[in-house]
């Protein structure tokens, strides 16, 4: 149970802030809502105060009935100033919808109602989630608002591409679904102790791109999902995660600091960078195994036929782990495509698929390695779920198909498994 703030702005999808309160509240957490002036255009406080049993606060000079104090805990006997008490009580402020015009506020520092002057104060960990008409979002502006939020530490949640609230709106904007922005609160609260607490830990997503000349280049189809998915459950486990994305076009979740690489060989130096402060690395991406030995330098005309000399890239995994320390998880992954002849029975290939795994696993000095087939189109690149086999020195530990995200958790179980018997080991 914590103590959530939720600020709400002036936006269509201001809507979606009474079912987050509503959700926040049924899982037990206590819920104090503020509302800017032109919130109340678009919902009613009474709606929030009715499902939060708190009453909702908009101007810093109004005197707050509740002294502070969140549902379930005692007002104190003196009177405080509002906006401070109320705030200094809080394990997390959200502001949703965060308005262009709020967002603007909160980055230059304003402080001129509840919902931005407790901003200010605030010392718990800050979430924004920007909401809006495309233009707006991604006018210059606002992004620059953004980053300077995302540079003080602030949260910021990422809005959706799709149906905007206002009618026939349609683009980036969107608020994301009161569940996701839940669980996004959950993912910075301080957590029980527990073994990721703290962990740092280095996920690298995505698939490299080797330009062959400005605008060409030989990539491969690995989305990043898999990655995306490992961070978000390594955050909700406590862990500092760090994510080295090769051209990922899905947002980071919430909590995860994201470097962004394009070739095999940015990777290697931006993990390389990472590697020696990391107590788990998963090595979720496809670094391209070839590159063109020269990139041209200006765009390749399209006159008779060309030759690609291409050059082996350097194995990463490999190389890390050549130089892995004491206390160090390494996690590789292998996709396969076993060969499919007619004769040659899923078992069969399936058993070759894992030989090689096994074979990666001794050649690249990891833990685990994940094998999974990826000529099967239901848990291919692109797909929403997968079905592995967590291949380990002794023994392999088959995931059926589940989400990604299921997945992700599986093979977490398996890295604090890992990670507890080496702890025995080493305390023999
Ligand atoms: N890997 C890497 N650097 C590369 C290629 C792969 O670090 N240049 C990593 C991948 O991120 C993955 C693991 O090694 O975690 C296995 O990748 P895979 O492509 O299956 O292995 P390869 O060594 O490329 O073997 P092959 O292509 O012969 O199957």
């Amino acid at each position: 149970m914590a103590r959530i703030l939720l600020g709400v702005s002036g936006g269509i999808a201001a809507y979606k802030a009474l079912e987050l309160a509503r959700l926040a509240t049924r899982e037990a957490h206590a819920v104090r809502v503020l509302m800017t002036e032109a919130a109340h255009r678009f919902v009613g406080a009474a709606s929030f105060e009715g499902i939060v049993g708190a009453p909702v606060l908009t101007d810093e000079f109004e005197r707050d009935p509740s002294r502070g104090a969140f549902p379930g805990d005692p007002a104190p006997e003196h009177d405080p100033i509002g906006h401070l008490e109320v705030v200094a009580n809080a394990d997390a402020y959200l502001v949703a919808p965060a308005s262009a015009n709020t967002l603007a506020k909160l980055a230059a520092g304003h402080a001129d109602s509840m919902v931005t002057t407790s901003f200010l104060a605030c010392s718990a960990p800050r979430l924004v989630a920007p909401a809006m008409n495309d233009r707006m979002y991604r006018d210059a502006a606002t992004q620059a608002n953004l980053r300077a939020l995302r540079e003080r530490g602030i949260t910021v949640i990422e809005p959706e591409q799709g149906a905007l609230a206002s009618r026939g709106e349609h683009g980036v904007g969107r608020l994301p679904d009161p569940l996701r922005l839940l669980e996004a609160i959950e993912a910075v609260l301080p957590g029980p102790s527990g073994p990721w607490d703290g962990l740092r830990v280095l996920i690298s997503a995505g698939g490299t791109r080797e330009p062959i000349d400005p605008v060409r280049f030989i990539g491969n189809r690995s989305s990043g999902r898999m990655g995306m998915a490992l961070a978000e459950r390594a955050v909700a486990r406590g862990a500092e995660v760090t994510l080295v994305a090769a051209n990922v076009a899905l947002p980071a979740p919430p909590g995860v600091r994201r470097v962004d690489v394009e070739t095999a060989a940015e990777l290697a130096t931006a993990l390389e960078a990472e590697f020696a402060s990391t107590d788990v690395l998963l090595m979720a991406a496809a670094p391209a195994d070839f590159r063109p030995s020269v990139s041209a330098d200006s765009k390749i005309a399209r006159e008779g036929s060309i030759e690609l000399d291409l050059e082996p890239t350097e194995d990463i995994l490999a190389g890390l782990g050549a130089r892995r320390r004491e206390g160090q998880t390494i996690v590789g992954f292998a996709a396969e495509t076993p060969e499919h002849n007619a004769d040659s029975s899923a078992a069969r290939r399936g058993s070759a698929g894992l030989e090689r795994a096994r074979e990666k696993l001794e050649r690249k000095g990891a833990d685990a390695i994940v094998f999974n087939d990826v000529s099967r189109p239901e848990i291919g690149f692109e797909s929403a779920e997968n079905e592995v086999v967590i291949v380990e020195a002794d023994g392999e530990h088959p995931v059926p198909l589940a989400s990604k995200h299921s997945v992700a958790d599986a093979i977490l179980d398996r890295v604090e498994a890992l990670r507890a018997r080496s702890g025995e080991r080493a305390s023999e």
